[in-house]
């Protein structure tokens, strides 16, 4: 009776675990599913599809060493930037248009995918830590 009781709290445990993590990984495959489509229309101009950029004009997204700080990019991504800047040892010096339009949301959504298809991610980047750094960005 003790084992079964036992063996009956670790299944519900485990059901716990599992929904508890599939909520998550909703939210997770609905931000990239929006992140990809943003991509394309928003990026994939001058970073290419596979973010592998476009020979010394745009730079790689994919194996980026900017990605090390993702508040950076969370700013680039709606304010843009006037290089120069150096990813992966070369230098880059044109300018990345601001894309004042995009909401905290689609900026997040970017930033998902982002870091879930080039950064070595498998989380989501919630539009609630994304709105406190856009606010700070140039200070
Ligand atoms: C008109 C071309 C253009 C578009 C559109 C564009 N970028 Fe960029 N991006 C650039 C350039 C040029 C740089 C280098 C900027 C510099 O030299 O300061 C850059 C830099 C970056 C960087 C930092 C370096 C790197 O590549 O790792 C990231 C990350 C990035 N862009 C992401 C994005 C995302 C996400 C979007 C879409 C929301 C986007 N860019 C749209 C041209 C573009």
């Amino acid at each position: 009776m003790i084992r079964l009781a036992g063996s009956l709290a670790a299944l519900l445990l485990l059901v716990g675990t599992l929904s508890c993590q599939s909520e998550e990984e909703i939210k997770r495959q609905r931000y990239i599913t929006e992140g990809i489509l943003l991509y394309k229309t928003h990026c994939a101009n001058c970073h290419q599809d596979k973010g592998q950029g476009l020979a010394a004009l745009y730079p790689p997204i994919a194996g980026s060493d900017y990605l090390v700080n993702k508040n950076k990019v969370i700013c680039l991504i709606r304010y843009g930037q006037q290089g120069p800047i150096v990813v992966n040892g070369k230098p880059y010096n044109r300018p990345m248009p601001a894309q004042p339009q995009l909401s905290d949301l689609e900026v997040a959504e970017l930033t998902t995918y982002l870091y879930n298809e080039w950064g070595g991610e498998s989380k989501v980047t919630d539009v609630k830590a994304v709105t406190p750094v856009l606010k700070q960005c140039g200070n």
